[in-house]
């Protein structure tokens, strides 16, 4: 079967910049758009993306890699906003290191289902556990979200400097959230750039900005969806503005998705 699905990781150096909700909105939108979209929670340690959906699901990714029960089993089925979801279990301390036998057994049981979707977002717990790593390094495309913060850039050069150094990845978009203003939003990543640019010779793309809208805050507390929510709220144009950005990218990606899988290893660590 040939892969036109775009699997993409979004990662952050610091917790609490808001990959959660940016995967859920921007599955939202793809929706919207006619789109399939897969969310997977890949935040083993502390899960929560069915905690955002006011989901309560049976299983989850845990108890399938353990064999108790399939992938099919485990799938959510979002009926409110036509994704599904892969959800984990939260406080499962001795999942959070994906040993390379689970992974691919993981990877085989998967694959199949993931071809299913357009898009399969993997929503990343913080930092750099090994983990982290593993599942920035099988997707097609990573985002890392970023916000004005300094210590949420610093953190963020970690973490392309670890993914860089350690599997020779160079191609990082990044997302900056909860910011005043498109012109600090290129500001900060203006700053992230040049780091990446001096020190690892390497050029992460812009790939867009979302505002601060206390809209989000009010959809947390309702663990509903900003778009639904809200959905005319500043940030909810821009969550659209970044869909249509990946639309875009997966167009352009299409060749090359076709000679490979979903989630794939990297040669250098098989
Ligand atoms: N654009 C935004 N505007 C206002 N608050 C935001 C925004 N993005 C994130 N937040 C706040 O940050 C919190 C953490 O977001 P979350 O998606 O859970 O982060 P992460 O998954 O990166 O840990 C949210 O509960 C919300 O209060
Ligand atoms: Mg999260």
């Amino acid at each position: 079967m040939v892969n036109t699905t775009l699997s993409v990781a979004l990662l952050s150096g610091k917790g609490g910049v808001g990959k959660t909700n940016i995967t859920l909105n921007l599955a939202c939108a793809l929706h919207d758009a006619n789109f399939k979209t897969l969310l997977i929670d890949c935040d083993l340690g502390l899960a929560n993306l069915d905690v955002l959906l006011g989901i309560t699901p049976e299983g989850n990714l845990q108890t399938a890699l353990l064999g108790e029960a399939g992938i099919e089993d485990v799938l959510y089925h979002v009926k409110d906003e036509g994704f599904d979801v892969l959800p984990a279990a939260s406080g499962v301390p001795e999942l959070t290191e994906l040993q390379p036998e689970i992974r691919d057994m993981l990877l085989s049981r998967l694959e199949p289902v993931l071809h299913r979707y357009d898009y399969v977002f993997m929503d990343l717990g913080a930092g750099i556990s090994g983990t982290v790593q593993t599942f920035a390094a099988l997707a097609s495309v990573r985002v890392v979200v970023i916000t004005p913060e300094p210590t949420s850039l610093t953190d963020s050069y970690a973490l392309i400097k670890v993914l860089n150094n350690k599997y020779g990845l160079r191609d990082f978009k990044v997302l900056v959230n909860q910011t005043s203003s498109k012109t600090e939003a290129k500001a900060s990543f203006e700053k992230l750039h040049g780091a990446c640019q001096h020190f690892l010779h390497l050029d992460p793309v812009y790939l867009g900005h979302l505002r601060n809208d206390k809209k989000l805050t009010e959809a947390v507390c309702r663990q509903q969806p900003l778009l639904r929510y809200a959905p005319t709220s500043p940030s909810a144009l821009d969550f659209r503005t970044i869909a249509s950005r990946l639309q875009q990218i997966r167009l352009n990606m299409l060749d090359w998705l076709g000679q490979r899988s979903v989630l794939q290893p990297l040669p250098a660590e098989r």
